[in-house]
C-alpha cells in the first residue's frame, strides 16, 4: 500500500455521478485487465475487443504497457519495485476512466499477483475483470514480435519476464483466453460475450 504523503488535502465529490455518465453512454464502465507474458497477445486482443466495442458505439480506451512506459511511466524500469509502481499508477488511471463510464482495456504483463489484487481492491466489486491471456513461454518465444526474447536469452536484457524474472499467474481470473490454440477474433469475441452476458453493455 502506497502511503499518503500530502497532508491538508480534501476529497471533492463531483456533481455529475457515475450513474449519470453511464446513463448518457448507455453502458457501464469497467476495467478489462489483460495480463500475461510478453508476446502472449494482450495488446492485440485488447485492441480487437476495443474495436468491436467501438463499432457498437461504446465509449472505450486502451492503456498499453509499451505506450504508457513512453509517457506517464517513462521514469520506471523493470525492477520489482518499478513494476509495482507501474501497475499502481495504471490502476489509478483505469479507475478514473472507469468512473467516467468508459470501458478500459489495459495490456500490461502485471506479473505480480499482489499488484493486480491491489488494483482490484481499488475498485468496487465488478469493476475489475482480470483476463489471463494464456500462452506458453515457448509460444511467446517463438512469436517474439519485438525480438526481446532473443535479446533476453543473449543476456542483453536483464529481469525479463518468463526468462529471468517471474510471472505469477492469476488463480481465479474472471476470464481465461487460450492464445496457444485460438485466434484473435475468437478470443476478443469471448470477452465481448462475457460483457454482454454480465450486463455491462447496457444500463
Ligand atoms: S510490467 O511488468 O510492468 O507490467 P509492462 O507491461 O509495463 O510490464 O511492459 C512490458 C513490455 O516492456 C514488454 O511487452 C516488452 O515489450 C517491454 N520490456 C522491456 N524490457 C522488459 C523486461 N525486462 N521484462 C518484460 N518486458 C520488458
Amino acid at each position: 500500500m502506497t502511503e499518503q504523503k500530502a497532508t491538508n488535502v480534501h476529497w471533492h465529490e463531483h456533481h455529475i455521478t457515475r450513474q449519470e455518465r453511464e446513463r448518457l453512454n448507455g453502458h457501464k464502465g469497467v476495467v478489462l485487465w489483460f495480463t500475461g507474458l510478453s508476446g502472449c497477445g494482450k495488446s492485440t486482443i485488447a485492441n480487437a475487443v476495443d474495436a468491436m466495442l467501438h463499432a457498437r458505439g461504446i465509449h472505450t480506451c486502451v492503456l498499453d504497457g509499451d505506450n504508457i512506459r513512453m509517457g506517464l511511466n517513462k521514469n520506471l524500469k523493470f525492477s520489482p519495485e518499478d513494476r509495482t509502481e507501474n501497475i499502481r499508477r495504471i490502476g489509478e488511471v483505469s479507475k478514473l476512466f472507469c468512473g467516467a463510464g468508459t470501458i478500459v482495456s489495459t495490456a500490461f504483463i502485471s506479473p505480480y499477483k499482489a499488484d493486480r489484487d491491489g488494483v482490484r481492491n481499488l475498485m468496487p466489486p465488478g469493476d475489475f475483470i482480470e483476463i489471463l491471456v494464456k500462452a506458453s513461454i515457448d509460444t511467446c518465444e517463438s512469436r517474439d514480435p519485438k525480438g526481446l526474447y532473443k535479446k533476453a536469452r543473449a543476456g542483453e536484457i536483464k529481469d525479463f519476464t518468463g526468462i529471468s524474472a517471474p510471472y505469477e499467474s492469476p488463480e481465479n481470473p474472471e476470464i481465461v483466453l487460450d492464445s496457444d490454440t485460438q485466434g484473435i477474433a475468437q478470443l476478443a469475441e469471448q470477452v465481448v460475450s462475457y460483457l454482454e452476458n454480465k450486463g455491462y453493455l447496457s444500463v
